[in-house]
């Protein structure tokens, strides 16, 4: 246990002192244009950011991405979150829940997210391999409780496991567990990866398990391989190092990913992975996504204070405001059926893929 704690600390300090964002592989969001209209015919104050995702209303459609939890420190990290979503009404996850359910007096560094946040919309979090590995409908409905969620992740990390020295390398039977949990646990479920995003393939078949949201946490962003990098080069550990130098860009965009599991299945879709301003945000929404998350970007905000995070998400809300009202967009119903251009290496991808990125083009 006091394993799985030193790599929480040892995540959020990396995460804060090392330059971990993916190098050579990119989103994707530079290919993608939003059509400027020079002729908006709409009032900036009126534009209306609000949405709701499951049922539940949102001041706008951010979301902040599970982190931590698990450490003193890191109950800091969530309480600020915390203060910030419910202050903004935006929606929020924690971090993995396992450290938790292994040692219950931990439960609090979880718990404090929603006290700090009574009416947001919450969500708890446990990874696959530990489904695997016997977590079942049980051990999943404590982690929910825990923290009063209102939906549940489940997180796919392959990546990232294979890489860390004390990874848990067996994937076998995921789809399987999943669809058990679906059936025995009392809130929705959604399936996130880590940041290396999900395609086409395995989300029809998560969309058979009955969940009912995908967060794609695509490449571009944060990179766990370079996390583990930067953890083998500190234990000295010389093979996984490389492995993590190998690995560092390895993934699919985060516009692919968005694209490819909006266009295959109907669940509701989270954008994720190196989203990194209110611009973004509105291009992942006119991509077909419900909800655009951040993680890194509110990292070293939240272990200062609840003003800090609250100064970030705010920049992030208001460059969405503006993209909404640059694109002529009164809410979020236009900015869905905006037109979308496509071009270079996305548009390459979608077609190899058997995608059309000219879908986008004359959406209204
Ligand atoms: C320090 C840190 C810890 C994370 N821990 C978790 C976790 O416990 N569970 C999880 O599902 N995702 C975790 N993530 C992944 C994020 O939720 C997100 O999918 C990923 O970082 C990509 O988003 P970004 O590029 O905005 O950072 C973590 C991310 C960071 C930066």
């Amino acid at each position: 246990m006091a394993i799985i704690r030193d790599r929480k600390e040892n995540h959020i300090s990396i995460g804060i002192k090392e330059d971990v964002q993916a190098r050579r592989v990119t989103t994707g969001f530079k290919d993608v244009f939003l059509i400027h209209r020079a002729l908006p015919e709409i009032a900036l104050q009126e534009v209306d950011m609000s949405t709701s995702f499951l049922g539940h209303k949102l001041s706008a459609p951010i979301l902040i991405e599970s982190i931590t939890g698990g450490t003193k420190k890191t109950r800091g990290i969530n309480a600020a979150l915390a203060e910030a979503a419910e202050t903004l009404d935006l929606a929020m996850g924690v971090g993995s829940q396992r450290v938790a359910l292994e040692k219950p007096q931990l439960a609090y560094t979880f718990q404090v997210a929603r006290e700090k946040a009574p009416n947001i919309f919450l969500i708890a979090n446990l990874g696959a391999p530990q489904l695997v590995q016997g977590y079942g409908g049980k051990e999943t409905q404590k982690a929910i409780e825990m923290i009063d969620a209102d939906a549940l992740f489940i997180h796919l990390n392959p990546l990232q496991e294979v890489i860390q020295p004390e990874g848990e390398t067996n994937y076998k039977g995921v789809l399987q567990k999943i669809q058990e949990i679906v059936y025995s646990v009392n809130v929705p479920v959604i399936v996130k990866e880590t940041g290396a995003g999900i395609a086409a393939e395995e989300a029809v078949k998560i969309e058979a398990t009955g969940v009912k949201g995908i967060d794609v946490a695509g490449a571009g962003g944060t990179s766990w391989a370079a996390v583990e990098y930067f953890r083998a080069k500190k234990m000295k550990n010389g093979v996984r190092e490389r492995l993590g130098q190998t690995f560092w860009d390895w993934g699919i965009p985060t516009v692919a990913s968005v694209v490819e599991t909006h266009q295959s299945t109907k669940l509701q879709i989270i954008a994720s992975g190196g989203i990194r301003n209110g611009v973004e945000v509105a291009k992942s929404i006119a991509l077909g996504a419900s909800m655009a998350g951040f993680a890194m970007p509110l990292l070293k905000p939240a272990t200062d204070n609840t003003e800090k995070v609250l100064e970030k998400l705010k920049i992030f809300i208001h460059e969405f405001k503006i993209a909404m009202f640059l694109t002529g967009c009164k809410n979020i119903e236009e900015l869905k059926s905006t037109p979308v251009v496509i071009t270079g290496k996305m548009a390459e991808w979608l077609r190899v893929r058997g995608f059309n990125p000219e879908n986008y083009v004359a959406k209204r």
